[in-house]
């Protein structure tokens, strides 16, 4: 088999497992499968120089859980029977030259109702070695080792101000599913208490649940949940979504605000003391300007004592609301799928 780029001229060999795969390009050095027992720091060192301009606290754990796990044998022998089981990047493919990592992709698997998705991740080449056809070499080697796989959904996320990254993708195949805005709103520089005579905050109740759901799914789609590992039990008013919880360690607390006697939103919010506070927004596809702004507020007024309130909401509908409220986004990410492997 053989994957051919017609405007490069050198021709290397990738040899994996039984698959042999024969690229051409100017970019020196080969296209291997990625060994955890001894890339894992190399993988490290360049997505550290790769994104540095985007690695966020979350980012640089996983750096260091990456270089940690580099040195600790138990999980070097444990870690190659688990590549198709775990949602880790334990497996992908490297580019390497002279010893040294210059591209990287990870591929992910997840299961959802018994269906196999891939995300393809960690896509980077080192600054010393762009626009000579290693980002794309290695996205195109995962999406054809992910289908070979059996995957049934290949997706990947980019952030929307990354046009070269996109480029790839779409010309790989790669169609927008999604659009989805992270927010981030401090705990300091609350403006004054505003009460409006128009609508009422209060707990949310167990009458919210059908409206509350059904906006939940809108805005978290079940087809993106295999990744937000998210089950609505952990906000159900039920007694066994109760036990759920309990079971769980899941602390959460939720309120609705009512407008014209009307349910107008909700918000759930997951927490551990002292940390950024998690919110999921339930909210009509045509927003209460005032109402949700205000019910923004309240929860961020109940956080004050968290290191503020972080979160993850589709891009559009409640953006001015967000912004009216105190949060900026932090990044826009497109969210994209490619189809897995054909029925035969
Ligand atoms: C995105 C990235 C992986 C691309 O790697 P690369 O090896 O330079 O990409 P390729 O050479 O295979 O590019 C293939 C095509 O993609 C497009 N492309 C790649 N980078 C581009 C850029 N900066 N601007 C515009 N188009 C770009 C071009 O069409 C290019 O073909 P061309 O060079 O013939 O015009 C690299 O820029 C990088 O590591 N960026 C930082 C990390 C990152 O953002 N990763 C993506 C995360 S989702």
């Amino acid at each position: 088999m053989s994957l051919f780029y017609t405007r490069f001229v050198l021709p290397v060999i990738i040899i994996e497992m039984n698959l042999t795969l024969h690229v051409s390009h100017t970019a020196p050095g080969q296209l291997r499968p990625l060994n955890i027992l001894r890339d894992l720091t190399g993988v490290a060192d360049l997505i550290e120089v790769c994104f540095k301009e985007n690695l966020d606290a979350s980012g640089r754990s996983h750096l260091d859980e990456m270089r940690r796990q580099a040195r600790d044998n138990v999980f070097l022998n444990w870690a190659p029977h688990m590549i198709d089981v775990i949602s880790l990047p334990l497996s992908g493919f490297v580019w390497e030259d002279n010893g040294k990592v210059v591209g990287n992709v990870s591929l992910i698997p997840f299961h959802q109702y018994g269906r196999r998705l891939y995300l393809i991740a960690n896509v980077a080449t080192h600054p010393d070695y762009r626009r000579r056809g290693i980002g794309r070499a290695l996205t195109e080697v995962a999406m054809r080792r992910a289908r070979e796989k059996g995957a049934d959904s290949l997706w990947l996320h980019v952030r929307d101000d990354n046009p070269g990254a996109i480029k790839i993708y779409r010309d790989l195949g790669f169609r927008e599913r999604a659009r989805r805005t992270e927010w981030y709103a401090p705990s300091t520089g609350l403006p004054r208490k505003s009460e409006s005579a128009r609508f009422r905050i209060r707990p949310r109740a167990a009458r919210d649940w059908n409206f509350q759901r059904n906006w939940l799914e809108r805005a978290y789609p079940p087809e993106m949940s295999w990744y937000q590992q998210q089950s609505w039990s952990s906000f159900g008013p039920y007694l066994w979504d109760g036990f759920y919880r309990l079971l769980s360690d899941i602390d959460v607390s939720q309120w609705s605000v009512e407008a014209d006697g009307q349910l107008r939103g909700s918000v759930s919010c997951r927490y551990q003391s002292g940390k950024t506070a998690n919110l999921w927004l339930a909210s009509p596809p045509r927003p209460d300007y005032e109402a949700l702004v205000g019910l923004l507020l309240y929860t961020r007024r109940m956080y004050a004592q968290q290191q503020g309130v972080h979160i993850e909401y589709p891009a559009g509908p409640a953006d001015e609301a967000l912004r009216a409220a105190g949060f900026s986004p932090s990044r826009t990410l497109l969210w994209m799928e490619s189809p897995g492997q054909q029925p035969n």
